[in-house]
């Protein structure tokens, strides 16, 4: 039987070694080697790297490669390229490096090869998105399409939204895009407020088809706009339709010409670079869309292929795994000095923290280890001013991953150079902090020494790209989905499935008829929840 995690002999080694250096701070490391800066650094495929802020030693870094071999990682790496059913819970493959595969490109599961399929429903996409850029789409009465909403939760949301908003720069002028994920009626509201229905396009995008929030929103939206456009047949050029659920769509009264389909072996949160980013297409693009696949496909290929100690994915996600398990840092703050990426740390939350936040292994064993940290975020330098106090001051350390463009894609005066310089300061200040010594020799008064103390140590990696490209946002995207997959291998667990999310979504629906019963209803739930549902019952005025 092979051993469990934490009984491997190069988990214990990385174990003890975290003792030994436990005590060194970034400053001493920092001055034993003039070189740190750079050396702890790694530059592939336009992204720069610098993780020589982290706590980390040379021989740190040989012990969490030593952990990766030891732990199969460049064979299940192979694994999900091949198509083998990695999945295992739900006995699927996990191909959505296949979404980007050039058309030359073979990938073959089950005897066919998934790429030319891939290939047929972006070029449906191009063909409609551009239809729909140029105008020669029209709405039911003639007049072009100038809003597209699209209704969709989870992967379906986040990821298209995340990219609407970060490509902006290079999105059509005169359409405007808009997002309703939440079933609270609040979010379909003010989406659509203002909206001509005339001139505006639904994407329902829901991997199932069956999500509640987006099958109630896009119920509501398309008996919105019956009712305004006056007939039923307004749906056919309103609403189109992302799926893997053909019988789902024509039920909902979609035509099969309206559907973009894709495959069970995109998971909800690896699906923005699928059909699922329509919204994406239509906004930048089919060529713009072309460049982001193309980066994310150059993030693949280098994670593929680079040695572990090169490979940028798999250093990010052992620097992770290093703060989170031995180091005991169990958050991670992701924080984009760029307001295009204001979305990036929601986007990331689904990401990792629904891919790794697992507590058995894919043998239904305890992991012996914290899984994902919990992931959170906002764009400086706006965070600096609310949360950072604790990041720079509080009694967790909480590891944070800086991200910067070279280039401003908005230049205002010299802004971009204060965004930039706060976020180079920022990780210097938490690396190496203030000493007491310093803070007394400013003339501080002595009671008031201990408070302006930085203590400093603490770990940051900086991800530098020259611009915020369709390109770089694939290697972006791509990266953490590879570092996310990283630490999944190493902990052993199905970073694929999301059963987490099925209790509360079964408990609700026994809840629903609850609330809605015209008579006090017979409640059999513990003391508190039947205190709740009849307080709601009892206060509710709509
Ligand atoms: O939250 C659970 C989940 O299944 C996510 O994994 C998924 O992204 C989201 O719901 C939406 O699912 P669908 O695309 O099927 O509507």
């Amino acid at each position: 039987m092979s051993r469990t995690l934490t009984q491997k002999a190069s988990w214990k080694a990385l174990a003890s070694h975290q003792k030994k250096i436990a005590k060194k701070h970034l400053r001493e490391l920092f001055a034993e080697d003039a070189t740190r800066g750079t050396r702890l650094a790694l530059e592939a495929v336009g992204l720069y790297l610098d993780y020589s802020k982290n706590r980390v030693t040379d021989k740190t870094l040989k012990l969490l490669v030593a952990l990766a071999e030891d732990c199969g990682l460049q064979d299940k790496i192979a694994a999900m390229f091949r198509g083998d059913r990695i999945n295992t819970t739900e006995n699927r493959a996990v191909l959505h490096i296949a979404l980007r595969s050039p058309r030359w490109q073979q990938i073959v599961l089950d005897g066919v090869d998934v790429v030319p399929g891939v290939h047929e429903v972006l070029d449906r996409m191009a063909a409609f998105a551009d239809q729909v850029r140029d105008g020669r789409w029209r709405g039911f009465t003639g007049k072009r399409i100038r809003h597209v909403v699209n209704i969709g939760i989870g992967g379906s949301d986040l990821g298209p939204v995340m990219a609407c908003e970060a490509l902006r720069h290079y999105a059509h002028a005169d359409l405007d895009f808009r997002f309703v994920s939440n079933v609270d009626s609040t979010d379909l509201t003010e989406a659509t407020r203002g909206l001509d229905p005339a001139q505006t396009l639904f994407i329902v995008s829901s991997k199932t088809f069956t999500t509640l929030e987006t099958m109630t929103n896009a119920k509501a939206a398309r008996d919105s706009l019956v009712a305004q456009l006056g007939s039923d047949d307004a749906v056919a050029r309103h609403f189109v339709a992302v799926s893997t659920n053909a019988d789902g769509v024509k039920a909902f009264g979609i035509a099969e010409s309206s559907m973009f389909g894709f495959a069970d072996w995109v998971g909800g949160r690896y699906s923005m670079d699928s059909a699922i980013g329509l919204s994406t297409m239509i906004a930048i693009g089919p060529e713009n869309f072309e460049a982001m696949l193309a980066g994310f496909h150059e993030m693949d290929e280098h994670f593929r292929s680079a040695p572990p100690a090169q490979n940028l994915p798999v250093l990010l996600g052992l620097l992770s795994l290093w703060n989170n398990d031995f180091l005991g840092f169990s958050t991670l703050a992701v924080l984009p000095y760029e307001q295009y990426l204001k979305r990036f740390p929601a986007y990331l939350q689904q990401l990792a923290m629904e891919s790794n936040g697992k507590h058995v292994t894919l043998d239904g064993e305890p992991v012996k280890a914290d899984t994902s940290p919990v992931v959170w975020g906002e764009p400086g330098t706006n965070g600096q001013h609310s949360f950072y106090q604790l990041i720079h001051q509080g009694t967790r350390i909480v590891p944070c991953d800086f991200i910067g463009f070279c280039t401003a894609l908005s230049p205002i005066g010299g802004q971009h150079d204060l965004l930039i310089a706060n976020l180079i300061a920022q990780a210097e200040a938490l690396a190496f902090g203030k000493t007491a010594k310093q803070v007394e020799d400013e003339g501080v008064a002595p009671e008031l020494v201990p408070h302006r103390v930085f203590e400093g140590n603490r770990p940051s990696n900086t991800i530098l790209i020259d611009a915020l490209t369709p390109a770089a946002l694939g290697k972006l995207v791509a990266l953490y989905e590879h570092s996310v997959f990283t630490q999944g291998a190493i902990w052993n667990i199905d970073s694929f499935d999301q059963w987490g999310v099925e209790l509360g979504k079964a408990l609700a629906s026994r809840v629903i008829p609850e609330l809605r019963s015209p008579h006090d209803p017979e409640l059999a739930h513990d003391s508190s929840t039947n205190a709740l549902i009849r307080r709601y019952r009892q206060r509710r005025t709509t």
